[in-house]
């Protein structure tokens, strides 16, 4: 009686400890936040949200995109740039971070800038 009382409360022990690591990995897969993933890669430094600075505003990039798979698609090196600029380069050397990112991340950073439409 008492081993088998002792081995239900380690079951219930195991079940809690298991929902809990679900619970975390839940959060962390399905919740990538696209603001915090544009503020880390220092994307703000050159597009700014309304007016046009180094680069295009973010407003300008959401009129130029229709949905986040389709600027998905340009982070994931799929699609060439489709907004006309005096210096590609400047961009050509963000691309390799962008590519870093998870499918998750490329997708909220997507519609964290078509937001801005
Ligand atoms: C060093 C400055 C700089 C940084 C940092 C930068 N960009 Fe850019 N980006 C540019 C320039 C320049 C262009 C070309 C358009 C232009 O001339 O304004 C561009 C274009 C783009 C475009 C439009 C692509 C097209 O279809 O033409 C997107 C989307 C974009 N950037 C997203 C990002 C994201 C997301 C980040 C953060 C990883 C980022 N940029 C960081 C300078 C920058």
């Amino acid at each position: 009686m008492h081993v088998f009382s002792r081995i239900v409360v380690l079951a219930i022990i195991a079940t809690i400890i298991s929902a809990m690591a679900a619970g975390v990995f839940m959060t962390s897969a399905s919740a990538a936040d696209g603001r915090a993933v544009f503020d880390s890669l220092k994307c703000g430094s050159c597009h700014k949200p309304g007016e046009k600075s180094v680069a295009v505003s973010l407003a300008q990039i959401a009129r130029a995109y229709e949905t986040p798979e389709q600027l998905g698609g340009f982070f994931k090196g799929e699609s060439k740039p489709i907004i006309e600029s005096e210096k590609p380069g400047m961009m050509k050397g963000q691309m390799p971070k962008l590519g870093a990112l998870s499918a998750e991340e490329q997708k909220a950073l997507a519609e964290y800038i078509l937001g801005f439409k």
